[in-house]
């Protein structure tokens, strides 16, 4: 297993693959990695002939101090878990001065709009974060693929959006939501999760997919108000937002249009952890 921090070992490395003619398939996460990420990186290995996957808590994509100080990490553990499926596998674990310099800060995108919606109101400047350590990463790396999960579909959907606007050649590949078997979605959040917080979690998904199941038959605004009533006066469970959605723009809509996808958004609090989640609805 090769772990790089260096950011010009790690380029040396896949230039030799790109002599090679190698394709490179990217996963780009911020590690305590579960079966979610896991399950990227097979589908990386299946598609290319090499995969690199950065571990990396990128912190100018936290608009809380708070939820960065407690994010895990869990380094060795992580490196562990990938190499039970491929040693073959590089990981590019750097230090934040490796990727940003001595000034860790964000590019301010325009993504159309793109960044404004869902968590972007929630959470301000954090797709800036994103897209700033996506565009590092891409340039280090030199993907022809990078995976990215549909579980944070509107980073999916942004992250698209930057490669455009950058005029890089990687291809982004959207990955299926991985899910307990209770239907709570993977996350490494769910690890401060406490015993009862596990137990009732599993709300979310579960009004998700009757959203799916009336979305033909009752109107939008109806079924805004049944969600919030699935969550009003709940011990355990805070609703922030739900939202249904265009996938083309992430505009949310009042009213269904035909020939439109759509999809349902979620953010959920359990104490001080956010959960959130979405499904395709049509
Ligand atoms: P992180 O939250 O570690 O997630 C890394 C990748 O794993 C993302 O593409 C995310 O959508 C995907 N993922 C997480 N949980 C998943 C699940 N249950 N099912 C399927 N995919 C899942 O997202 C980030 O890190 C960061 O923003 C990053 C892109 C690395 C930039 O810092």
């Amino acid at each position: 297993m090769q772990v790089y921090e260096k950011r010009l070992d790690i380029m040396s490395c896949v230039a030799t693959f790109s002599t090679q003619k190698k394709s490179i398939g990217f996963v780009p996460t911020m590690g305590a990695l579960h079966r979610g990420h896991l399950a990227l990186v097979q589908q990386a290995l299946n598609e290319n002939d090499k995969v690199v996957v950065s571990i990396f808590v990128n912190p100018t994509q936290f608009n809380n101090t708070e939820d960065l100080v407690n994010y895990p990490r869990t380094l060795d553990s992580d490196i562990e878990l990938l190499s039970g499926i491929s040693k073959d596998i590089i990981v590019f674990a750097p230090t934040p001065k490796e990727v940003y310099g001595d000034e860790t800060i964000s590019t301010n995108y325009n993504f159309g709009g793109l960044e404004n919606e869902m968590e972007g109101k929630f959470r301000p400047g954090h797709f800036d974060g994103v897209g700033t350590v996506l565009k590092h990463f891409f340039t280090i790396v030199s993907p022809t693929r990078a995976y990215f999960g549909e579980k944070d579909f509107q980073q999916l959907q942004i992250v698209r959006k930057l490669v455009d606007i950058e005029k890089m050649s990687v291809k982004i590949v959207g990955c299926p939501i991985f899910r307990e078997e209770s239907g709570l979605a993977l996350s490494s959040r769910n690890k401060r999760l406490n015993q009862q917080q596990l137990e009732v979690s599993p709300l979310i998904y579960k009004t998700l997919k009757q959203v799916k199941k009336d979305f033909g038959i009752k109107s939008v605004s109806k079924l805004n108000e049944w969600v919030s009533t699935q969550f009003e006066n709940h011990n355990e469970l805070r609703l922030e937002y739900f939202e249904i959605a265009k996938v083309s723009d992430l505009k949310t809509i009042k009213r269904k249009q035909k020939n439109k996808k759509y999809r349902a958004f979620i953010a959920v609090f359990a104490g001080e952890i956010r959960l959130i989640d979405n499904i395709a609805l049509n």
